[in-house]
């Protein structure tokens, strides 16, 4: 779309049931934040709006596993996200939350003119149910087998293994999340979404209007939903928790959460212009406003195929763009939290921007790291390394450097102020310098308006880097050592050190989308206020004015050691180690699927490399800042080793001390929460998630091999 008259950008809505991870940012909020801090600066009319997803099965799934009301889980995630947000930049004009009043207003009635219109259709059919804890099963309170990959935890709605979407239907021998029980079906009715009906319009819209300017992944996945054929989608769901179907019914009925969410977008546009004085609708309702929804790949059918049609039939602007993000990995594995396998943003900012002085600007070292690897076309791979040798060999020695020479070298041999210009010296080298900037300007504004993120931050950094090379081509500092030789060296060297100068005034209008922690401080280097960075300055190099004396330079970025990333890399592997004792003890396991599914057949070999041994638990206490486990001695006759163990949900120490136990003894030592574990005891677990030591039938010596 040219020239709109107002943007509305969107974020996806975070689910308000836990921390989110560095792969959530680098998908769907900054590069949201980047392209809203352009536009801004384009003294554009633009709103950004984002905040809590607090309805759905994950919610109350994750206030059974914390003991505590899906309310509570809401208004204690809440507040933690919208803060780390802030803490790395982004800057949303609202962080609402769709468990607000405004917001259950607005989806209700959003529903019902849908309902009223003739656009949704009722339907009866039989669904799973749980006979024990009376209730349906919806989405993630059904687990089973993935039909396309196997994976034995896959939820109802969709396989967290292969990313499928499935229904509860599909699942290989399903299983309750709240009981453990196979479910029976049970006929309900629900409101559908005939999605069917608007195949046409979709393959329209999208195959063909937006096949040139949407990314190629965001097509090709609406592509093979229609090739595989749209189905009507229930809109409602037997629950208690969400926004109340407002229509009268037998049971507690909710909007699906795929329902309200994206309505979230509106209702946040409609607090944010109740909070500024301002109309919402033409944001919502007027054509010369541009829509764009940023989100990570496994968003793409709710932002592509199913909010659009429900706006269409609602008569609201479509989405003119929905930049979509493939994956982000973490040293070699997929990134996921429950896991342990993540560096949550809350992490990154107690580990890296609180620890220090102006630690801002290690936000802006996070930010430039995440775009430089930005998953836009294919996933793609954090590493500390990487991170590491991104702030090193890039934001320190070239763009750093660059800005740091600079405001040296001006006080050195300009006295502090913008020297004058001499355009009668104006050499070739100059003249290219000129031409750079400006077509720096240029590329990077072309880049970010194709949503290239990754490829505009490079051209700005790739100007920083010209610029040292005519710097180094100038040499300014050896030019003042034969002062009096030549009569226009002083001249020369003001040359040089003016254009240095503008320079860098670009490079802080041009990064500060990318890096705004870092633009603020260059402006307070340069004395100047807010207004220079407007990007209309950006590409001249009449921006600083002759005698204006500028401050003294600040390190804008340090070096990172190799100790600290060693440190990350350790911090994440016992965090990992912790999160799949977590997995394994507080996830409802598949019980049903798991007594059917054997694991592949190995060797005899294989088996007698595994060292068994019956030992005696002789202390055990509980470990601090960590619920879970358990610090144990245990007793192996020749010897008494220390084992860490993750089984204080189950017992408490007294209860089990001089318990036999079956213990591997030849397992590679462990560090878990700074204590060397080494060995593991065996348990079973029972049907209702209890553990139980393997123990002889009599007591027998210590020590003694088990095969
Ligand atoms: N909460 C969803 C997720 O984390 C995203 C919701 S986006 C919205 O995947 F459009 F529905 F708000
Ligand atoms: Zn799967």
């Amino acid at each position: 779309m040219n020239n709109p008259t107002r943007y509305l950008i969107t974020s996806a809505l975070p689910y308000a049931n836990g921390l989110k991870h560095i792969g959530h940012l680098a998908g769907a909020y900054l590069p949201a934040d980047i392209y809203t801090r352009y536009l801004r600066a384009q003294n554009r009319e633009v709103v950004f709006v984002c905040g809590s997803d607090e309805h759905g099965t994950a919610i109350p799934i994750q206030a059974k596993k914390e003991g505590t009301t899906a309310r509570e889980i809401i208004d204690k995630y809440h507040p933690i996200i919208e803060q780390n947000f802030k803490d790395l930049g982004i800057s949303f004009d609202i962080y609402h939350r769709t468990s607000s009043p405004i917001h259950h207003t607005t989806a209700q009635e959003f529903f019902t003119e849908l309902n009223n219109n003739g656009h949704l259709e009722i339907k009866e059919t039989e669904q799973y149910y749980d006979d024990e804890a009376k209730m349906f099963l919806a989405d993630r309170f059904i687990k089973g087998t993935c039909p396309n990959c196997s994976y034995n935890n896959a939820f109802g709605d969709q396989c967290e293994k292969c990313g499928k979407s499935l229904s509860p239907e599909e699942l290989i021998n399903p299983v309750s999340t709240l009981s453990g029980k196979a479910p029976i079906k049970k006929l309900t009715s629900h409101w559908y979404l005939p999605l069917n009906k608007h195949e046409e319009f979709l393959k329209e819209w999208v195959l063909n209007t937006h096949k040139e300017d949407w990314r190629a992944n965001v097509v090709g996945n609406v592509k093979s939903w229609i090739d595989a054929g749209l189905q009507p989608r229930a809109v409602t769901r037997d629950l208690d928790w969400g926004v109340k179907v407002p229509v009268k019914t037998e049971e507690n009925k909710v909007l699906y959460v795929w329902f309200d969410a994206p309505i979230g977008y509106i209702s946040a546009t409609k607090q944010w212009a109740l909070d500024n004085d301002k109309d919402w609708k033409p944001y919502w309702y007027n054509n010369d406003t541009k829509l764009v929804h940023f989100i990570g790949k496994d968003n793409i059918v709710f932002h592509a195929i199913i909010f659009p049609v429900m706006l269409k039939l609602h008569g609201n602007i479509l989405p003119d763009n929905v930049p979509s993000n493939e994956f982000m990995n973490l040293e070699g594995d997929k990134m996921s939290t429950s896991r342990g396998w993540s560096i949550e943003m809350e992490d990154y900012i107690n580990g890296w921007i609180k620890k220090e002085n102006g630690g801002e600007s290690m936000a802006d070292v996070l930010r430039y790291y995440l775009t430089n690897i930005a998953p836009e076309t294919k996933d793609s791979e954090f590493t500390w390394k990487g991170f590491q040798d991104a702030n090193n060999s890039e934001l320190v020695s070239i763009f750093g450097n660059y800005v740091n020479r600079t405001f040296v070298l001006m006080h050195k041999l300009c006295g502090g102020k913008v020297p004058a210009f001499h355009n009668n010296l104006l050499d070739e080298t100059d003249k290219q310098l000129i031409i750079d900037i400006a077509q720096t300007k240029n590329s990077v504004e072309q880049l970010l308006e194709q949503y290239k993120f990754r490829e505009a931050q490079f051209e700005v950094i790739d100007l920083a880097r010209k610029a040292n090379q005519y710097m180094q081509k100038k040499e300014p500092w050896i030019v003042a050592k034969t002062l009096n030789e030549t009569p226009n060296n002083q001249q020369l060297i003001d040359n040089c050190m003016h254009l240095c100068l503008q320079l860098t005034a670009n490079l802080a209008i041009l990064i500060n989308p990318f890096l705004p922690f870092t633009a603020k401080k260059m402006l307070y280097m340069m004395k100047v206020v807010d207004k220079m960075l407007e990007w209309k300055n950006a590409g001249s190099v009449k921006l600083l004015s002759v005698g204006y004396s500028l401050r003294e330079p600040q390190l804008l970025f340090r070096k990172i050691e190799a100790e600290e990333i060693n440190e990350q890399l350790e911090k994440l592997k016992q965090k990992a180690m912790l999160g799949k004792t977590e997995v394994a003890t507080s996830e409802e396991v598949n019980v049903e699927a798991e007594l059917k599914n054997f694991k592949p057949e190995i060797q005899f070999d294989d088996f007698t490399k595994i060292d068994l041994r019956i030992g005696t638990i002789k202390t055990a206490e509980k470990v601090a800042k960590a619920d879970k486990l358990l610090k144990l001695e245990v007793d192996l006759g020749s010897e008494v080793r220390t084992i860490v163990s993750g089984i204080a949900m189950h017992f408490t120490p007294e209860e089990i001390i001089n318990k036999q136990v079956t213990v591997v003894c030849n397992l590679a030592p462990r560090k878990m929460r700074g204590i060397e574990s080494n060995g593991m005891i065996l348990m079973a677990e029972d049907n209702n998630g209890k553990l139980h030591f393997i123990n002889p039938d009599n007591v027998i010596k210590e020590g003694s091999s088990v095969s």
